[in-house]
């Protein structure tokens, strides 16, 4: 008869048990707590971008004493800039019709996209002002751009969510690469010459509004990791794996634009990783990419208390303690925001746990 060491059967079962606890709520309550708090993130996000970045293109900037005399490489990265946000329609009504139904997040995108029209006609401007090309030409080539169209990457809502996580990510670095080379303070022999301060009071502007950006998807990506891990944590693979920058497949000569920015040290596969990929994973509690991946390698139907299965989202590297205090804070800045204008009395939105 084989005996079984009892204290080995206690520690694989010990090992089995999910370490995040079941989730308590229904797939309905969960749903409608991520709305509440999308509607409240928006409202909170909407009073912080009107006090602090209400900036026009046209008029918060010097355009007289913008320079005329750039480099070819800034004009590249201008020309590339500008190229990136003429997509700006698609980036909005594609995803707006995967988002309708949510009051938070459709109305945030709108407010999002109004603040990435702005981004389009500030490179814009400094294309123009640069001289660099004739006002006709940039016309054409604005024409040529929109003659094709940006689909989604991803055609559901939480697929989305990361994905925009990381470009928003992505993209501010983008810009602050810039900002840096526009203070003369780049390293690189060809940029030595390239000081332009109405050059990077833009970069810093439009630097700001994409932080924003990305704050804000982490705060609703990171909901979506609190209530569904499983989940989320597939999709951000999924995200990760495919990511690619917006419309890279049909800007002509993108090649040439990105060339030219691994060149000037702005972004390269090194940046992506380090910078946008682990930055973004970290502050959603993933401490990497190969823990994340490993992770749901090894993700597995265990059975909960009342005998049913489900997958455990449990791995080394995910902080989910992290996560639970990320969405805290995310529900009481909603909360102090709803003190201030007196939403608490009619229609509070309070955190609730999906967890013992
Ligand atoms: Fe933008
Ligand atoms: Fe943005």
């Amino acid at each position: 008869m084989i005996t079984p060491d009892i204290q080995e059967v206690v520690s694989v079962i010990e090992d089995e048990r999910p370490k995040i606890p079941v989730g308590l709520l229904s797939r309905q309550e969960k749903d409608r707590h991520i709305e509440r708090a999308f509607v409240g993130l928006y409202r909170w996000y909407v009073d912080r971008s009107q006090k602090t970045r209400d900036w026009n293109p046209d008029r918060s900037f010097d355009w007289k004493s913008f320079r005329t005399d750039h480099s070819p490489e800034i004009n590249t990265i201008l020309e590339g800039f500008f190229a990136v946000e003429q997509y700006v329609p698609d980036y909005v009504s594609t995803l707006l019709r995967v988002i309708r139904q949510s009051h938070g997040r459709s109305h945030f995108h709108i407010r999002w996209g109004s603040e990435e029209e702005k981004h389009a006609d500030l490179w814009y401007n400094t294309v123009l002002f640069s001289r660099y090309r004739s006002p006709d030409w940039l016309r054409e080539y604005m024409h040529a751009l929109r003659s094709e169209s940006w689909e989604l990457p991803w055609d559901d809502p939480l697929h989305m969510i990361f994905y925009t996580v990381f470009q928003e990510l992505a993209t501010q670095l983008n810009y602050r690469k810039l900002m840096y080379i526009a203070a003369g303070k780049s390293d690189k022999p060809h940029f030595a010459d390239a000081r332009d301060p109405v050059l990077r009071q833009v970069c810093a502007v439009i630097s700001a509004d994409e932080s924003a950006h990305f704050d804000f998807f982490l705060q609703g990506g990171r909901i979506f990791l609190y209530y569904y891990p499983d989940e989320s944590l597939r999709a951000i693979k999924d995200v990760i794996e495919h990511f690619a920058m917006p419309a890279n497949d049909i800007i002509p000569d993108y090649d040439i634009f990105f060339e030219t920015i691994l060149k000037a040290g702005i972004y390269g596969p090194r940046d992506h990783a380090k910078d946008v990929v682990k930055f973004a994973l970290n502050r959603m509690g993933v401490e990497g990419r190969k823990h994340l991946e490993e992770g749901i390698r090894r993700m597995r139907q265990v059975p909960d208390e009342h005998g049913n299965f489900r997958e455990t989202a449990i791995f080394d590297g995910l902080d989910f303690p992290k996560v639970e205090k990320g969405v805290r804070d995310s529900f009481a800045a909603i909360e102090a925001y709803e003190r201030e204008v007196g939403l608490d009395a009619v229609d509070p939105t309070a955190f609730v746990s999906n967890y013992k």
